[in-house]
């Protein structure tokens, strides 16, 4: 399938999955808009990716739970490409895997609010201009 000319934006895109992702989006032709929380992995990102196609990418450090950097993401990715075909949401984090006994409430709220709110949040915000919502 060819994604020429396309736009994706993809969430968590300097991590395992997220990076493949981008990265074959890339081969396919598509201008890609990279978000991520590390500034190391995006570094990583920017050196051995995005210096291979500096048109057809953009790179922001955005925290997705945060409404604000959300706005902001959406916003700069629409300036930049004029438009969004397909949004990924593949940021994502991991508890300890602790015993349910030991269940640590903190970071429990904080999987939930990366590995699902978002997906409501970036959905909400996909639908004014997204053709396919993964
Ligand atoms: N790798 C697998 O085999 C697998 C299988 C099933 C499901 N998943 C899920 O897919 C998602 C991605 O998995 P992965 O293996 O690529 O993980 P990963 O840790 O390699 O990548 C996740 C990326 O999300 C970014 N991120 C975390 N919090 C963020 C935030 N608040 N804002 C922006 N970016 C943030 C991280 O910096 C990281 O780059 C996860 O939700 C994971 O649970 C992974």
């Amino acid at each position: 399938m060819s994604c020429q000319d396309k736009i994706a934006l993809v969430t968590g895109a300097c991590g395992g999955l997220g990076r493949a992702i981008a990265e074959t989006f890339l081969a396919e032709g598509a201008k890609v808009v990279v978000c991520d929380i590390s500034t190391e992995l995006i570094d990583d990102f920017k050196e051995k990716v995005s210096s291979a196609h500096p048109d057809r990418t953009l790179v922001l450090r955005k925290d997705i739970t945060h409404e604000s950097a959300l706005d902001e993401l959406f916003k700069e990715a629409i300036e930049a490409f004029g438009q969004l075909d397909c949004v990924v949401n593949s940021a994502g984090i991991m508890d300890a895997l602790d015993p349910v006994a030991d269940l640590n409430m903190e970071m429990w709220n904080k999987v939930i609010a990366v590995n699902v709110s978002d997906w409501n949040r970036s959905g909400c915000r996909s639908t004014r201009s997204f053709h396919l919502l993964v």
